[in-house]
């Protein structure tokens, strides 16, 4: 039997331009933006981590400072922390970087897509299957449970072919996502039979929209580079996932949790409720704050 090698790596495509966000993203990335008090590129990070991967790999485009410097030492922040014995805000910082995590990083020059940005990675993915993580795509943990990455390494272990994160869709909102439709193995796996990038309501093969999370072998790379131009003129990871169907196979993982999409603005707010309600320090002040404005 096959040996399937272990996830070590994710990609972090940052490239975007983060339209539906302007003004905030016209100098930084979106997935610099916050969620109460961490950028959603951190909770993307911490996700990976959680999964045992140790080797994180950005793709980033023309603002990729903020996100070099949040995952590098800070010198000057610490040395000040230190003085005024800050240890708790100290730890918090040295602990976006733990000691057995490396970072990489490496530049979409244009932003053609979501399938060029994980071509860019291929020289420092190699030869091996690896995650990618979309941090606007922000995956709350189910209550207690292993976050959704954790649960896909899982899946792939037994597995071993290009895995999908899925959720079932409204009908009126599947123009926006990746569908999916193929016969199930069990309550949450699906083997793939078609896949189509953002199709009418009319054109859905099903309600199965693809979440940012993906599990993908190497094969993926050539299949990319043999996809003409898609949906918008960009180069589709989606194309290139569905050209793995017919050779590899490719699964679909109905995870357990929630999303937030954090590239729209009401999806952004809600993260930014939720996760302000469940928050130790102001959860319990925000909450009381929110019963006010509702009386
Ligand atoms: P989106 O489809 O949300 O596009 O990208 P976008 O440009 O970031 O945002 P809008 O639609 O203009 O508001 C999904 C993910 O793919 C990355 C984005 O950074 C985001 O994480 N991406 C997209 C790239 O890295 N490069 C690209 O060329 C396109």
């Amino acid at each position: 039997m096959k040996k399937i090698p272990p996830i070590k790596k994710a990609v972090f495509p940052v490239a975007g331009l983060g339209t539906r966000f302007l003004p905030a993203t016209k100098a930084q990335p979106k997935e610099m933006m916050p969620v109460v008090d961490k950028p959603l590129i951190q909770y993307a990070v911490e996700e990976a981590y959680e999964a045992g991967i140790r080797h994180m790999i950005f793709v980033t485009g023309r603002n990729k400072r903020a996100i070099e410097d949040h995952f590098d030492t800070a010198y000057e922040l610490e040395t000040e922390l230190e003085a005024g014995n800050k240890q708790e805000l100290l730890a918090l910082v040295r602990g976006l970087q733990p000691e057995d995590m490396h970072c990489s990083f490496v530049r979409q020059p244009r932003s053609l897509g979501l399938g060029h940005a994980v071509l860019c990675a291929q020289p420092l993915v190699g030869d091996e299957p690896f995650a990618v993580l979309l941090a606007d795509d922000l995956m709350a943990a189910p209550e207690g449970g292993p976050g959704v990455m954790t649960q896909m390494v899982d899946i792939f272990a037994g597995q071993g072919t290009s895995l999908l994160a899925v959720q079932e869709v409204p009908l009126e909102q599947v123009r926006r996502y990746g569908i999916v439709a193929g016969h199930a193995l069990d309550a949450r796996t699906l083997k793939v039979e078609r896949m189509v990038e953002k199709p009418t309501p009319q054109a859905a093969p099903s309600r199965m929209g693809v979440a940012g999370r993906y599990i993908l072998t190497p094969a993926v790379f050539d299949s990319i580079r043999r996809q003409s131009r898609g949906e918008g003129g960009e180069i589709q990871l989606t194309d290139g996932i569905a050209g793995l169907i017919a050779t590899e196979g490719v699964h679909a993982y109905l995870y357990a949790g929630k999303r937030y999409d954090c590239g729209s603005k009401e999806g952004f707010l809600e993260a930014t409720v939720e996760f302000a309600l469940k928050h130790p320090e102001v959860g319990a002040s925000f909450r009381a704050y929110l019963n006010s404005l509702a009386r």
